[in-house]
């Protein structure tokens, strides 16, 4: 297996449709979840052109989430569940949008030339187990359609070996 993604579609919806089985295929027959999220990483960051840093935060023990495998500059290793968008996205379970990262409040900059941000929960039997968190240098980058697309990726991810 080492056949590069591809995407056909210019559309970022159309995009995210045609990541799903791709992801699939490269996660078939490999139970490795570093192996799994890394290439995870690199295939998301391929579909979606926006992005200047894709990675996981993965939740450690009580309260914390640890800086998973990534594509991108080098970012903060630990975030307190609860803190920023990536905490805030796993404690209270749901998909932020983040159009410009200087509006929200506590909003943690790894990355000054971040403008904008998506942060998707990865649940697990209950739990969420990770957060995929998606930035970009340009503003508004994300929208609806990101946290529509990204929904089935994040359940996809949800069946690996967390
Ligand atoms: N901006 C995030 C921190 C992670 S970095 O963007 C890679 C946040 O506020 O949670």
């Amino acid at each position: 297996m080492s056949d590069a993604v591809a995407f056909q579609a210019t559309d970022k919806s159309s995009r995210y449709r045609e990541l799903v089985p791709q992801l699939a295929a490269l996660f078939e027959g490999e139970p490795d979840l570093v192996a799994n999220l890394a290439n995870a990483t690199a295939a998301i960051r391929a579909c979606v052109p926006l992005a200047s840093w894709v990675g996981f935060y993965i939740a450690r023990g009580a309260g914390e989430l640890v800086l998973g495998p990534f594509q991108g500059n080098v970012a903060c290793v630990r975030i307190a569940l609860g803190r920023g968008v990536c905490g805030t996205a796993a404690a209270e379970r749901r998909t932020v949008v983040v159009p410009d990262v200087e509006k929200f409040p506590g909003h943690i900059a790894c990355d000054a030339g971040s403008r904008s941000e998506i942060v998707v929960p990865i649940v697990k039997a209950g739990r969420v187990v990770a957060v995929l968190d998606l930035d970009s240098y340009e503003l508004a980058a994300f929208d609806d359609l990101d946290a529509a697309g990204l929904a089935p990726i994040a359940e996809l991810l949800g069946t690996l070996a967390w």
